[in-house]
Formats: C-alpha cells, structure tokens, sequence
C-alpha cells in the first residue's frame, strides 16, 4: 500500500436499545448462556492440551495514532494450535467434553489422546457443517480424541478450506447452497445415523455442545487479561460475528470479569450476512435469506444462534456492518504495518471487527455514535490468520510468508 486511504463507506450502525445497566448481572440479563464455571473448566483443560501456547496480543499503536485512538490491541489467533484461527478452541474441547460424556466416569483428554479408550471411541462420530474453521476445529479434535469426524461445507467454501479440513482425516460432505442449508442437511444425517452434532450455532432442545463451544473460547480472553499492559482498562471491543458464538463468549466472559466496568461491545458483519445487524433492527432474532456471498466466509451465516443472541442483545453496545473492501483493506493495513506496528497476517474473516473499527473512526459520526476519541482502548479478536493462503495472496497482493518475512 503506498498511500493509507481507507475506502470511504456509508457506517450502518445501530446503537442496541436493549444494553443491560451496567449494575445488572449476566445470569440474570441472559440466564444459562455462559457461566464462570464454564470458562473455567474449559480454559484449565485446553491449556493441558499437547502444543498449547497462548497467542500474542499486538499493540498496534501506529494505527492508534493513525486513527486518532488511545489503543489498539490486537490478539492474534493465527497461530492457535498449528490450526490457524480461534475455532481450534471451541469445536475441538466440544469433541472432548461429547467424549467424555459418552465415556462417564472420569476420562481425561490425557487418556483419550493417549488412545486409552480407542476401541470404544473408534465407533463414536461427531459432524458439523461449517464455513470452514469450525469444521477444522471438529475434525482436529475428532482426530486428537480419537472418533470419526463428517463435515459439511456449503457452495460459498473454497476448495483450499476443503483440503485443509479434509487433511484431518474427515470425510467431506458438500451441499450445493448456502451455510444454513448446510446445517439442516448436517441434522438429518446425524438424526438418521445416530452421530452426534458439534455445532457452534444453537435451537429448540439443542444447547449444551454449542455453550461449550462458547466456553472454549474463552481461553483467548483468559489469556487477554494476562497479557494486556497493567492500568490499559479497555473501553471498546470490535468483535466480528457469524452466527455470533465468538461474540457471546467474549461479552459474557468480560461482563462476568469486568461487571460494571466492562467494555462497550461492538458487533461487526459483512453486508451482506448481517443477521444480528437486522435482528437488532427488528427487536427479535431475524434471518437474512440469499447467498450471502461475502468474502468473510467464516461470517458467512443468515441465522442468529438464539442462544448466543438472548447475550448479545442485552450485552452489546451497537451492531455494525461492513462492506467486504472494508476488510480486504484492513488486511492490507495488517499487512504493511503503519509506524513501526508489527505486520500481521489476518484472514478476511479475523479482520472483521478490524475493518468495522476503521470504517467507525474515520467518520465523524460513527466516532461519536460508538463514544470513540483519543483515550480509548480497543481490543480486536484477529480472530483468523491466512486460513486460505491462496486468497489471502490474491487479496493481499503477497503471499503470507512474504508479510511475515517483511
Ligand atoms: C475466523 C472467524 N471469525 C469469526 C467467526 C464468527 O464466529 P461465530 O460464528 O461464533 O460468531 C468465525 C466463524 O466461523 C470465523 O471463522
């Protein structure tokens, strides 16, 4: 990039009128969602898990000043487990916890990794459809604990997401239509197989595997709060949504840290997959038809999970949408580095929140819509690296490698 212009884009932004008072807890705001128990178990088993390391948390303050913001925080989820995004927290511990369900007693990821139970889990199988990182998750835990994985991918995935979750030794499944017609095929398989589903998406009588999804993720945010520089209280979080279980774990888990004091949430979308944006506008869980074909595959998704949704209407701030070359433009940002920032790999989807922050500060009332000035403290989950390298090249114009070696 040799001059920073960024596209200059009408903000759609709503400002949530339902944001619980800051003295209202979470259980009573949005009862059974997420718990502190849950984040807990999850965050202590994934740390136990072979090959954890914490992510880095980027500060990005080149950009800040760019941008006219105190801070910007940037916690990089392109190394997660070798995995390359955060979902390798969520639908893998899913996996592990159907597991030891199925097993009783008290199995540990120790003994399962370590095949203990191999003759019985061999028999198990768990799916999920997917956009394309969950299903990485699930086929990666599956491989991990020891079970058969069948994974579902809709027509908007590319094929070098398909390899890369099919190199974990799943079987492959795809359905020519979109994300959500993906999920029904998903279902009745499973119902006429008797396989369980590991969907990070909830509905009627199908909750508890998708909130431990969302409690898996909460180990990115235990490891923010140890990471982030003392007396850096933040004040906002920028955080991309698809059905909106990343969302709801990190709002839940900060409302159950933080309380009173918690961060302004703000929901970012594509354009043109924005399901909690309409549902916001609607007052009600609303769905967004069509092929929802944005280049932020992940956020690809026209269904709210209800679940996540009961938190993120009474925890969120503002929803917000974005044009796709908000995000292609942050991933260049990223990538080239302003200042002496660190340059950084993010995928279109992990630049979600990034893009929406962007597009927010340089409009004069979307700055003072989303209460942003020069004090702020911003965190942004990049919630993806290059987890299609062949599109992050065409986009970004240089292969991720090269961004690295820079
Ligand atoms: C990279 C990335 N970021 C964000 C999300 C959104 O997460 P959720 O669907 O839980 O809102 C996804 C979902 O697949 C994703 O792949």
């Amino acid at each position: 990039m040799t001059e920073w212009k960024p596209p200059r884009l009408a903000a759609h932004i709503i400002i949530n009128r339902h944001l619980s008072p800051a003295e209202e807890s979470l259980e009573s705001a949005a009862p059974g969602v997420v718990d502190a128990d849950g984040f807990h178990r999850a965050a202590t088993e994934i740390k136990a898990w072979p090959g954890y390391q914490p992510t880095a948390l980027r500060q990005l303050d080149g950009l800040a000043a760019r941008l006219k913001l105190g801070r910007i925080f940037y916690k990089d989820e392109s190394t997660r487990f070798g995995l390359g995004a955060f979902k390798a927290v969520g639908g893998a511990y899913a996996v592990l916890r159907h597991l030891q369900d199925k097993l009783g007693g008290s199995v540990t990821a120790s003994d399962l990794i370590a095949g203990k139970y191999r003759d019985r889990t061999k028999d198990i199988t768990v799916c999920t459809a997917t956009d394309g990182n969950h299903g990485k998750s699930v086929a990666w835990g599956a491989r991990l604990f020891g079970c058969r994985a069948v994974i579902y991918i809709h027509q908007g995935v590319s094929v070098g997401r398909e390899q890369a979750i099919a190199a974990y030794g799943a079987d492959m499944r795809r359905i020519p239509d979109n994300y959500d017609a993906s999920v029904r095929a998903c279902a009745a398989d499973a119902e006429r197989n008797g396989w369980q589903v590991i969907s990070d998406t909830t509905w009627d009588g199908y909750r508890e595997i998708p909130r431990h999804v969302m409690h898996g993720y909460g180990v990115m945010m235990d490891e923010v709060l140890e990471q982030l520089p003392p007396r850096e209280d933040l004040t906002h979080v920028f955080i991309q949504a698809g059905v909106g279980g990343l969302p709801a774990a990190v709002a839940g888990y900060l409302w159950l840290e933080q309380d009173a004091l918690r961060p302004k949430i703000v929901v970012v979308e594509p354009e043109k997959a924005d399901c909690h944006y309409q549902s916001s506008k609607a007052g009600k869980p609303t769905a967004v038809t069509g092929k929802l074909d944005t280049l932020m595959a992940g956020l690809a998704c026209g269904e709210v999970s209800p679940l996540a949704w009961t938190l993120l209407d009474k925890a969120s701030f503002a929803f917000m949408t974005v044009p796709d070359d908000a995000a292609v433009f942050a991933m260049k940002t990223l990538a080239e580095g302003i200042g002496n920032d660190p340059k950084v790999v993010g995928g279109e989807a992990g630049v979600g929140g990034l893009a929406g922050l962007i597009a927010a500060a340089i409009d004069a009332e979307a700055r003072k819509a989303l209460l942003l000035d020069e004090h702020s403290k911003i965190l942004i989950i990049g919630s993806e690296g290059a987890t299609d390298p062949v599109l992050y090249a065409q986009l970004v114009g240089r292969k991720p490698e090269e961004v690295l070696a820079a």
